[in-house]
């Protein structure tokens, strides 16, 4: 999901300025907020563009291919502006984080000698240090796993800074992941799992709430793995902490991303049935429907599993709304397991979905077996899946359209005198609304469903009586 909320304003002053582009997915946004908090001591303030910073971090994602080649790109772009930037005397210095760096190290500086440092997700903690190095004119990869625990180094932000970022935060409570599926370069990029400990966690949470942020969604490659860590956490689970975190008041909403099915526990679906502020959505991926190929993924499930889980969540919250992750093409992939990957589609129902064409990742066991499905079969499956997916995600819309549901309303919409939030099922919504409810969260009626989004109207008070059941508000 891409991070769309504005940076601060660049003050003029002599403050250093920090520039962070983020690629992929919300654990990046996370790192990217611990990033600038990293350098905030150090006087850092962000920048609202390349050309205002004295120094910019690439975030890179390394999921698929596109993202890697971006990134590359991006760098050249930013060669013409240091160069410009020497010529005026104002030196650029400019750093790659994240899965791209992990991946690369050594090799990104050789092949881009515009890039001044690599640091890899988990060394962000070192960040000052690494800058002012590289800007003394050292060029320094960081990338090993170090074996002090990150987050207990980096600062947390100031009130202003966390209310600056709106009222729906990320809190990563687990990295890492040792699922191995065979198409996925994360447990190389990030490392084996980790999981922060809980007493870590409500306290950054509670910081969160203190600073008016009232919703939260727990981040992890694999979140439903968090078993907590250290003395009283070592027989805790996800579930747990979202019982624990439901007890903070002034937190209202509650989300997590992302699931592995080998993970749903017992504990996890009784949050989803007691806690109204646990959100009814979940983004569960299966990627495939066909049993022989989740079985070459190493999913470790079968789609029957996958099925059986879906009818518990609908149980213990009938609302709730599904999100998934599906690949198309994955090695030895025949029109029968295909079409197995649409039935599955059917029998779910999704209210939302990302789906991919498979893409070969460098040292990953699925990057090299011969039974490699030809790109057209590949685009063709793509757009018969995506048009299945995007007729099911217009029908759950259109069926919002004469609710009335709770809308926390995070940002500024793109019309003058808009705002837009999310809904409980993370649908996007826009209305006219005056500015001093951003943060709030309110009953809107829901009047129209469009490709992405709904539109509405801010509901009568007294109809909060008929919001959608579980709303927090
Ligand atoms: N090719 C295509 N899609 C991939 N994903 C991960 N690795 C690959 C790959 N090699 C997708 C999966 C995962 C999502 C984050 O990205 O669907 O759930
Ligand atoms: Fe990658 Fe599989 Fe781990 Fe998800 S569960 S991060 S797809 S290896």
């Amino acid at each position: 999901m891409p991070d769309d909320r504005t940076p601060d304003s660049a003050p003029e002053n002599d403050k250093p300025q920090l520039f962070i582009k983020t690629y992929g997915c919300q654990m990046n946004v996370y790192d990217s907020d611990r990033m600038s908090d990293a350098l905030a001591p150090k006087g850092y303030e962000t920048a609202k563009a390349p050309d205002a910073a004295d120094v910019v971090i690439l975030n890179t994602c390394h999921i698929r291919e596109n993202a890697a080649a971006k990134v590359y790109s991006e760098l050249g772009r930013l060669r013409i502006l240091k160069e410009a930037r020497l010529k005026q005397g104002r030196p650029l210095t400019i750093g790659v984080a994240g899965c791209v760096a992990q991946a690369e190290g050594q090799e990104m500086l050789d092949r881009a000698p515009v890039v001044d440092f690599v640091v890899g997700s988990q060394a962000y903690h070192r960040l000052p240090q690494l800058v002012e190095r590289a800007k003394d004119g050292e060029r320094l990869v960081e990338t090993d796993f170090p074996t002090e625990d990150k987050f207990e180094h980096l600062p947390q932000p100031s009130k202003k800074v966390t209310l600056g970022r709106g009222p729906a935060a990320f809190l990563t409570v687990q990295e890492g992941c040792d699922k191995f599926c065979t198409f996925c370069v994360v447990p190389y990029t990030r490392g084996s799992e980790v999981s922060r400990p809980m007493s870590q966690l409500l306290d950054e949470a509670r910081g969160l709430v203190d600073a008016g942020v009232r919703e939260i969604t727990l981040l992890g490659q694999n979140v439903n793995a968090w078993h907590g860590n250290g003395l009283g956490d070592a027989a805790s689970n996800l579930g747990r902490l979202l019982f624990a975190l439901a007890e903070i008041d002034g937190l209202e909403r509650l989300r997590y991303t992302t699931s592995h099915p080998r993970d749903m526990h017992d504990d996890l679906f009784a949050a989803h049935r007691d806690l109204d502020k646990l959100m009814p959505y979940l983004h569960l991926p299966v990627q495939a429907g066909s049993d022989k190929i989740l079985k070459a993924m190493n999913r470790q499930h079968t789609a029957q599993d996958y099925l059986q889980l879906i009818d518990k969540l609908r149980e213990a919250r009938p609302d709730i709304s599904l999100s998934g992750d599906f690949i198309v093409g994955f090695p030895g992939e025949t029109d029968e397991d295909f079409e197995a990957t649409m039935q599955l589609v059917r029998d779910v129902g999704y209210a939302q979905a990302y789906s991919f064409k498979y893409s070969q990742r460098p040292g990953t066991p699925a990057a090299v077996q011969e039974t490699q499905v030809p790109e057209d079969v590949k685009v063709e499956r793509l757009a018969r899946l995506q048009a299945l997916l995007n007729e099911q995600s217009r029908d759950f819309n259109a069926a919002s359209v004469g609710k009335t549901m709770s809308v926390l309303l995070d940002r500024v919409g793109k019309r003058d005198g808009q705002l837009a939030g999310r809904s409980p099922y993370l649908q996007a919504v826009h209305l006219d609304a005056p500015m001093h409810l951003r943060g709030e969260i309110v009953p809107v009626v829901i009047e129209a469903a469009h490709a992405n989004s709904l539109s509405g109207k801010l509901a009568d008070i007294s109809a909060t009586d008929s919001l959608v059941k579980g709303d927090a508000a």
